[in-house]
């Protein structure tokens, strides 16, 4: 089993596009890949990172992570949200998703990146490095308000010391094409 991970370019459209619809598939998959797509082309969020996970050759894995920014004047971190992640549904289980996320991690490095946010699976981001509840252990709201019980979803990765993290802390406004509420509410 021989997984290649790479950054994507224009001639991925397509393979971008079957993988997300093969990952979300009867879970909102058409609103997905709008996302992804808008993304893709969003001035605000860049520069962005997007990698293509193959194995044996195929498609099977896409991730994305934006630029964000601290609506607070005295922040001057560099942050990153994580989303969407997704591996087509017959080759789940099998580590490409979390070699997606610590290939980006790698990246968001090389670009001296800060702190690396995402909203999602408590069980399944901590594997990969990612601390819950953003909110009462670092003061970083999410874009949108988050309803208490799902706080701990709201996760980050330090990537510098949690001290400079902690100095100015603020809400965490995503790109253009995530700021809507419905993004937003799980
Ligand atoms: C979530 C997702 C990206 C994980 O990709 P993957 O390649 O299967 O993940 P990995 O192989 O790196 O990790 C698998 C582990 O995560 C667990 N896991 C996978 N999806 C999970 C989920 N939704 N909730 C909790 N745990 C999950 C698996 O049970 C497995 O655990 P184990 O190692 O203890 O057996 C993939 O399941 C997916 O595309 N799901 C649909 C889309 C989605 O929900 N994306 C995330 C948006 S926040």
């Amino acid at each position: 089993m021989n997984i290649e991970i790479r950054e994507t370019t224009k001639l991925d459209y397509e393979d971008i596009i079957k993988i997300n619809r093969g990952a979300f598939k009867n879970y909102g998959e058409e609103e997905i890949v709008t996302l992804v797509t808008d993304l893709l082309e969003d001035e605000t969020g860049k520069p962005i990172v997007s990698l293509i996970a193959f194995l044996d050759g195929k498609p099977v894995g896409h991730i994305i992570f934006t630029k964000a920014k601290i609506d607070n004047v005295k922040n001057n971190l560099l942050t990153y949200i994580l989303a969407p992640l997704g591996v087509v549904k017959e080759y789940q289980k099998l580590g490409i998703g979390g070699k997606l996320i610590n290939e980006g991690i790698k990246r968001l490095k090389e670009l001296k990146t800060d702190v690396v946010f995402v909203l999602g699976h408590l069980d399944y981001y901590p594997k990969y490095g990612f601390i819950k509840n953003a909110i009462k252990k670092i003061g970083y709201e999410a874009t949108y308000d988050i309803p208490e019980e799902y706080y701990d979803g709201w996760m980050y990765m330090p990537l510098i010391s949690m001290e400079e993290i902690k100095q100015n802390p603020g809400r965490v406004i995503c790109a253009d094409t995530m700021n809507k509420k419905a993004y937003w509410v799980e």
